[in-house]
């Protein structure tokens, strides 16, 4: 099993689906584990259930609260090892019905949100010249998707987050990569229509929809020293399906 005892580990958007089975993932490893949700009192109950030590208010969209509470946590626990931007919307629409709000929406929480966590994780590794970052990106960022054009557009964007800082902070010792995830079940995709979900699985050679676990596991990865000498990789998690 993977060992990230002693390592301080911060995952956003913690309070359900993959951002809550990655910071329990973590705590498991033995990392000390931060979590943050936009409502104080689910971060709270979340963090509890996960194992993490504590469980903050965020919203990502909010730059100066993404760096004042990132500066918090590596300066309550000495320093910071593990961010994983995980915080992340999707809502559909085909191109003749997207409205200017879902676009400002879906880029400031997807885009912006995790550019905001990038910037201020690799604040806080800088000092120590070590560190490993996780975004979220999806199998739609990289191949597209009839009715999802404004969500794949914002996950092309954050595997390219991953691409860039990954060549910009290998130097100070900071390793950044993302996961693309398929369809994982959870309450992103519970508003999928049945045959959408079948027609997925039918096409995934490992024969399911993911679970978040599945997700997590591939993060506990990327994020440990097994992967030490990966970085700026978009690791697929989807049971084939785009094979
Ligand atoms: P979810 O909807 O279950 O959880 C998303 C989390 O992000 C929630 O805790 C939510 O409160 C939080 N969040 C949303 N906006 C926020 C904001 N402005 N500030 C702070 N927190 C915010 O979704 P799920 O499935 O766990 O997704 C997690 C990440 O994985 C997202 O970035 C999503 O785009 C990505 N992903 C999910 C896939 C899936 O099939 N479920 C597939 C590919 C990518």
């Amino acid at each position: 099993m993977t060992d990230l005892s002693g390592r301080v580990a911060l995952v956003t958007g913690g309070t359900r689906g993959i951002g809550l089975a990655t910071a329990k993932a973590l705590a498991e490893a033995g990392a000390t584990v931060v979590l943050t949700g936009r409502d104080e009192s689910r971060a709270k109950e979340a963090a509890a259930a996960a194992g993490a030590s504590a469980g903050l208010a965020l919203d990502v969209t909010d730059a100066k609260a993404v760096s004042t509470l990132v500066r918090g946590v590596a300066k309550e626990h000495g320093k910071l090892d593990i961010v994983v931007a995980n915080a992340g919307i999707m809502e559909d629409a085909l191109l003749g019905m997207i409205k200017e709000d879902l676009v400002d929406t879906t880029l400031s929480t997807n885009v912006a949100g995790t550019l905001h966590t990038v910037q201020a994780a690799a604040r806080a590794m800088m000092r120590k010249k070590t560190g490993a970052i996780v975004v979220l990106a999806s199998i739609v960022g990289e191949y597209g998707s009839a009715g999802q054009t404004v969500y794949a557009a914002s996950k092309a964007a954050v595997a390219n987050i991953a691409r860039s800082a990954a060549k910009e902070l290998g130097r100070s010792g900071i390793r950044v990569n993302a996961v693309a995830p398929g369809v994982i079940d959870t309450d992103l995709t519970a508003g999928l229509a049945e045959d959408a979900k079948a027609d997925n699985i039918a096409r995934t050679p490992l024969a399911r929809l993911g679970a978040a676990e599945d997700v997590a596991k591939a993060i506990r990865f990327l994020v440990s020293d097994e992967a030490s000498f990966v970085t700026g990789q978009v690791l697929g998690v989807d049971g084939g399906l785009v094979l």
